[in-house]
């Protein structure tokens, strides 16, 4: 009799296929290529595992291994299972397995974003042992059109950097807007990701003093974004009244908000 196998995924060819396959017929999210896709694997902070019937795949999750601030946390980054195969607790199976996986490499901490309203994968996170952690989101996001160079520094302001390598996890880089005199007007951290759906940066913080400073660092991320041929920027954004800017600020920016997730983490044990 056939039944579930769940494994890592490696990084060839082959299992790049499958993933895709169950990623097309579950979530729907990535318009990769094998190849694209294969890349994305190669990095070594990615972890992807697969639920095989026989030789057919019934679904996938993909992770990537990040610093969440000062912490080595597992992002678990897309899910899905094929329709025919749901509500038999693979789900469930795939994110305890990345769970489990990470906690053999030494990474006690996990985290997830799931739509608001999306019940079953709430539900799968959570037999998973995975809790919502404070009030819903939204994600904001700037989608890359082109990669034409654009001018954004008023004369005399500078960004300085700070880029953040450590073998095996997401690049993480820190930016700090100052303006002629010197003065801080805005910072922001984030993470390169490559994902099996899209190059991007998460924004992990982001602080400004002022809406114009906000857009001036925001539009430098873009830039450097730009640069790095990334398809993206994005920001789940806390409450405004945490950071002392609105969903309107961001918007202005460019960053719409494309969805309200719940962010969702697992204690240390
Ligand atoms: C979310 C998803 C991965 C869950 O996969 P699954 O193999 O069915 O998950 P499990 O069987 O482990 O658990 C699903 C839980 O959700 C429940 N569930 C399933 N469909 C549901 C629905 N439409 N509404 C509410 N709950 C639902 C199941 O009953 C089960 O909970 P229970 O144990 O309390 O009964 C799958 O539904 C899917 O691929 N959805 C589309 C892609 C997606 O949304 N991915 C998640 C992005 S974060």
């Amino acid at each position: 009799m056939t039944r579930y196998l769940i494994r890592p995924a490696q990084a060839t060819l082959e299992d790049a296929t499958l993933l895709l396959q169950a990623e097309r017929f579950s979530l729907g999210d990535s318009d990769y290529s094998p190849e694209e896709a294969l890349a994305a694997l190669q990095r070594p902070e990615h972890r992807a595992y697969l639920a095989l019937w026989g030789s057919e795949p019934a679904g996938f999750c993909s992770c990537l291994r990040i610093w969440d601030g000062l912490i080595p946390c597992l992002e678990i980054d897309m899910l899905g299972v094929v329709s025919a195969h749901r509500g038999r607790g693979l789900g469930t199976a795939l994110i305890r397995t990345a769970l489990n996986d990470a906690r053999s490499e030494g990474i006690s901490r996990a985290r997830a974003l799931v739509h608001v309203g999306n019940r079953a994968s709430l539900r799968a996170f959570e037999r998973a042992g995975m809790r919502p952690e404070g009030p819903a989101r939204a994600l904001h996001v700037y989608a890359i059109q082109g990669f034409a160079p654009v001018p954004y520094l008023p004369t005399g302001w500078q960004v300085e950097e700070r880029e953040t390598r450590r073998e095996g996890f997401t690049p993480r880089l820190a930016c700090a807007l100052r303006d002629n005199a010197g003065s801080p007007l805005a910072e922001a951290e984030v993470l390169e990701v490559h994902t099996l759906a899209y190059r991007g940066f998460w924004v992990e913080a982001l602080r400004a003093s002022a809406p114009r400073g906000l857009h001036v660092l925001l539009r430098h991320l873009v830039e450097r974004a730009k640069a790095l041929r990334l398809d993206e920027v994005g920001y789940l954004a806390p409450p405004s009244e945490e950071v002392g800017f609105s969903a309107d600020d961001l918007a202005f920016a460019g960053f719409p908000i494309v969805g309200t997730y719940d962010r969702l983490r697992e204690a240390p044990r």
